[in-house]
């Protein structure tokens, strides 16, 4: 079964609201921990509008299974990553203007910026995936760059509006992962999963991970933290 990581950036995005210390993500991580995810997420932005740098120090601190740092491969969140040393970091693309993370990594064009980060960080130990569309050529360039593992973004299949599209957008990314496979590159999914959507990205085939933040933060509002991974557990199983 593919173990979970929880995304908590949704937590900080609600104490950012009011620009108080409530909800905090740091508990958050914790109890997510406690209730049996296997890693904790966070995606430092350079813009700070949800998790900050007091979060990134605390989580690292406490959290005992795995540090997922999320980020932009840019010189200052590179220098954070070493000094922090999460267990992974995911390069992300970031644009200030949007909502959230809306594609993925186009690490062809971007080679030498991504070649730079990722060999700064894999000499310091840290494993590096990247955030990438289930695209063979950038699976192949992941591989070229050397990437450890390469994380498939499942938003265009959680986007898909019918079960044609949703079918079409699967095959995609089962022959990413397939591909990335047979290239050694250890893969992970994310962005975009709901409770209902889940089951067929956890059946895809080499799957190792699973990134998963807004449903289960907003399935928390109703049923607590606690509950809200567990039932995401469940249905993973
Ligand atoms: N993976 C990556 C790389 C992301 O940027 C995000 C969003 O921060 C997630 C997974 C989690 O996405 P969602 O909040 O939609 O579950």
């Amino acid at each position: 079964m593919a173990i979970l990581h929880i995304n908590v950036d949704h937590v900080a995005t609600i104490r950012e609201a009011r620009k108080t210390t409530e909800p905090d993500p740091v508990y958050a991580a914790l109890q997510a921990e406690q209730a049996g995810a296997a890693g904790i997420t966070i995606h430092l932005r350079e813009d700070r509008r949800h998790i900050n740098d007091r979060d990134v120090r605390l989580v690292r601190e406490l959290v005992q299974t795995k540090l997922n740092l999320e980020m932009a491969a840019t010189d200052e969140m590179v220098k954070i990553a070493i000094q922090t040393k999460p267990e992974i970091v995911t390069l992300v693309p970031e644009k200030r203007e949007e909502v959230t993370t809306e594609g993925g990594l186009d690490c062809i064009s971007q080679a030498a910026v991504m070649q730079k980060s990722i060999d700064a960080l894999k000499k310091e130990g840290i494993r590096v995936s990247l955030f990438i569309d289930p695209d063979l050529h950038q699976i192949d360039q992941a591989q070229k760059l050397g990437a450890d593992d390469i994380e498939l973004h499942t938003g265009e299949y959680a986007n898909a509006q019918n079960d044609p599209q949703k079918a079409s957008q699967l095959k995609r990314l089962e022959a990413g992962a397939i591909h990335g496979h047979e290239a050694g590159l250890k893969i992970n999914a994310g962005h975009g999963l709901t409770y209902f959507n889940v089951k067929p990205v956890v059946a895809l085939p080499y799957l190792e991970e699973l990134n998963i933040g807004h449903s289960i933060i907003a399935r928390a509002v109703y049923v607590g933290l606690h509950q809200a991974v567990i039932d995401m557990l469940a249905l993973m199983d």
